[in-house]
């Protein structure tokens, strides 16, 4: 048997392959690699055929689970599909059209962002940028930095390119703010290559202040480290914060590669196109060259995106108040119910609660199988998914507010109901005291 680890450190055994005694043997199978064995499955999707049989039954499920917004992309980039007259769907550069990125360029500057095209590499969506960031920045067996919970998603990238994500742990006390620079310190190894952040967060809707980055970008640049700030949620912040973007930093420029994405801004999940935008020259080489070997970006979303000068201010403004209403309904809703903690989300569209309970997975399960209130259920997203070391966030589930108003409503209700009956249910007893029985967590130790 051969060995290795995942992104997070699990050691994952791989069977030995027989060797045939005579050369090719028709029965041996080929075997997969390591890497496709350890690629984590989507700890957000794996819960799917619960709420699919729920809804057979005929339950409505109210989807808390997923970043899918249900807010409209602006007319006007739909309608450019309409008006396309290209009879041959050509590649286009690498890098991006010269139109999106003059968009992109344009885009930035109006944040203030000294952006020039050079910086820019057009990436099917955030998520290649993530890629493309973790490939150029750190060999197999390097490791990153990340603050847990975290974007789940980052395990996925990481294992791809064969680098181990060290966690940090944020608490829900702190509002999930980053924790102090003995922390970083104290993770750093001579493999370390690059610290990520998201910011605001996915999952838990911090957003960090200027001093907490500026504490993160002085701590890469000490020590010669990339820092990758994923971007994505960016303007989809309340009660009048600024989420400072790690470009507006001076004097870090060599050290910063952002992830940016339209899906989310723009509520334009499906065109699949975002970017990544770094000053540092050999790493923007070196993803173009990335971006080189896959061709390009989707270019039907390239021509899509240059309809964003067209959408306004208003509309943007618009989508966060939304956001913020939905946010203080659940705020409101869910801090009423005996046993559930959280603090005020700060940013994107997610928080992460502390609910009275032992294991989040067996609740979201319950909440699908086995529990339905007024017709309706619940679809959570179990926290410990989020986190990177086994046996945190069992008491803690994720919640996406891309639903209106009203279903946040029944949604809660639904909660409020199922809390006390799954601790019925389980032998728990009195939510209240389960929630006080939960471990307190160590704020300063980095989780290995
Ligand atoms: C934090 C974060 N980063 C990156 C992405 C990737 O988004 P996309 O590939 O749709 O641009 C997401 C999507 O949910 C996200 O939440």
């Amino acid at each position: 048997m051969s060995s290795a680890r995942s992104a997070t450190g699990r050691v994952v055994r791989a069977p030995t392959r027989p060797v045939a005694p005579f050369g090719y043997n028709r029965s041996m199978l080929p075997q997969i690699s390591n890497r496709g064995r350890l690629m984590p499955a989507s700890p957000i999707r794996k819960l799917m055929p619960l709420a699919d049989e729920a809804k057979r039954r005929g339950t409505h499920v109210y989807h808390l689970n997923i970043g899918q917004p249900d807010i409209e992309t602006p007319a006007c980039m739909r309608e450019r599909l309409r008006a396309l007259q290209d009879k041959v769907l050509a590649y286009t550069p690498s890098g991006g059209t010269p139109e999106y990125l003059h968009v992109l360029r344009d885009y930035y500057r109006g944040l203030g962002l000294g952006i020039d095209l050079g910086h820019l590499i057009a990436t099917t969506g955030g998520s290649e940028a993530v890629q493309f960031a973790f490939m150029a920045a750190a060999n197999e067996g390097d490791e990153a930095l990340v603050v847990q919970p975290f974007y789940t998603n980052y395990n996925a990238f990481a294992t791809m390119a064969g680098v181990r994500l060290v966690p940090l742990t944020s608490h829900g006390e702190d509002g999930f703010h980053l924790p102090p620079r003995e922390a970083f310190e104290h993770a750093l190894t001579p493999r370390t290559r690059l610290v990520v952040l998201c910011n605001p967060n996915n999952p838990t809707g911090t957003v960090y202040s200027r001093a907490e980055l500026g504490m993160v970008a002085e701590f890469c640049r000490e020590r010669g480290l990339f820092l990758v700030s994923d971007e994505v949620y960016r303007e989809f912040v309340y009660d009048g914060r600024e989420a400072v973007s790690a470009l507006a930093l001076p004097g870090f420029e060599d050290h910063v590669i952002v992830v940016d994405s339209l899906s989310k801004r723009y509520s334009a999940c499906g065109i699949r196109l975002g970017a990544l935008v770094t000053r540092n020259k050999e790493l923007h080489q070196a993803a173009l060259r990335m971006a080189q070997g896959r061709l390009s970006a989707p270019g039907l979303a390239q021509y899509l995106a240059l309809g964003i000068p067209d959408i306004g201010a208003e509309y943007t403004r618009n989508v966060v108040a939304e956001y913020q209403k939905r946010r203080d309904v659940l705020f409101e809703g869910l801090g009423q119910i005996p046993g559930v903690f959280l603090r005020k989300p700060e940013g994107a569209f997610y928080f992460v609660a502390r609910l009275p309970i032992l294991d989040s997975e067996d609740f979201a399960r319950f909440l699908l199988a086995d529990f339905q209130h007024a017709g309706g259920t619940v679809m959570v997203a179990p926290a410990g998914g989020f986190y990177a070391t086994p046996g945190l966030g069992l008491d803690e589930v994720r919640i996406a507010y891309v639903l209106k108003e009203a279903d946040l409503r029944a949604s809660i209700d639904v909660l409020a109901a199922a809390l006390p009956a799954y601790c019925r249910a389980r032998g728990l007893g009195d939510p209240l005291a389960v929630a006080a029985t939960a471990a307190a967590p160590d704020f300063a130790a980095p989780q290995h």
